[in-house]
């Protein structure tokens, strides 16, 4: 893994996929995620903030260099999947659209977006994971195993939702494409006539075009 990102990024292939976008059962797709949300999962995998028993001693193993780069790397490959060409028109769970103020629950779609494409700021893209992976990071962090999240934000998010809850939303998310294409922009955008129904107020956002490099 020392022949730069080339090199390193052969070895992630074997799991991560030949495009980086993951294998569809628990290991989750990479391709088209934001830099600096790559970049900090390997330093907080290095670091055990984010313990993994395999991706821990994969980002052990490549220094900071190499880890950026594998990070800029995944960033840089197009998110487009079968899953993207053909998003979900299913709606969002309640308690993903508007949380649920009696448990003191945020909505998930105040940080991650109407469709969980994110929101910048280190608010990551959650659409278009494997269910399994999803519900994975949601245990972990009411476990408290995965504590990287900035002011224990996630935890907090998490902390209530029940195991039904939770599922509705990881299905959810793994039909939602990763980023609007150009192709699939108006098409959504009509199948989402019916999406018209969310809160005013939801965040409409977009994540600043990454294609640009930045
Ligand atoms: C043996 C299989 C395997 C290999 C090889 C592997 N990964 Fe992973 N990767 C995983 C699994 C499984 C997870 C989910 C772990 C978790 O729940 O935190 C993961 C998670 C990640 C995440 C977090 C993604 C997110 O959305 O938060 C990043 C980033 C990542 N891997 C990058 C890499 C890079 C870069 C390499 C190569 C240097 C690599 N992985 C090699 C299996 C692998
Ligand atoms: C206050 C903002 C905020 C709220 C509300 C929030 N999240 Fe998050 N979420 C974050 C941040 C920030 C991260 C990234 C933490 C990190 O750096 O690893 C994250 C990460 C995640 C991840 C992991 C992504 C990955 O690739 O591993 C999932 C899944 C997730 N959130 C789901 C949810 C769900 C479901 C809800 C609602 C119950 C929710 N979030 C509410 C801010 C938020």
């Amino acid at each position: 893994m020392s022949g730069g990102a080339g090199g390193a990024a052969n070895a992630c292939f074997t799991c991560h996929g030949l495009q980086g976008q993951g294998d569809d059962v628990s290991t989750p797709r990479l391709a088209g995620l934001d830099a600096g949300y790559l970049q900090k999962q390997m330093e907080d995998y290095a670091s055990g903030l984010r313990p993994d028993d395999v991706m821990s001693r994969i980002a052990k193993g490549l220094d900071p260099d190499s880890r950026r780069a594998v990070a800029l790397f995944y960033a840089g490959l197009p998110s487009s999947t079968s899953k993207s060409a053909s998003p979900s028109a299913a709606a969002p769970p309640p308690v993903w659209r508007t949380g649920d103020a009696s448990r003191g629950i945020t909505a998930c779609s105040s940080c991650h977006g109407p469709n969980g494409q994110g929101a910048g700021e280190g608010q990551p893209i959650v659409a278009g994971q494997p269910v399994a992976y999803t519900l994975e990071q949601i245990d972990r962090w009411k476990s408290g195993k995965r504590r990287n999240d900035p002011r224990g934000v996630m935890a907090a998010a998490v902390q209530r939702l029940t195991d039904a809850e939770a599922r509705a939303i990881a299905q959810w998310l793994s039909g939602q494409s990763v980023s609007p294409t150009p192709a699939s922009a108006s098409a959504s955008a009509s199948v989402s006539a019916a999406a018209a129904a969310r809160p005013a107020a939801s965040r409409e956002t977009r994540r600043p075009d990454r294609s640009d490099g930045a």
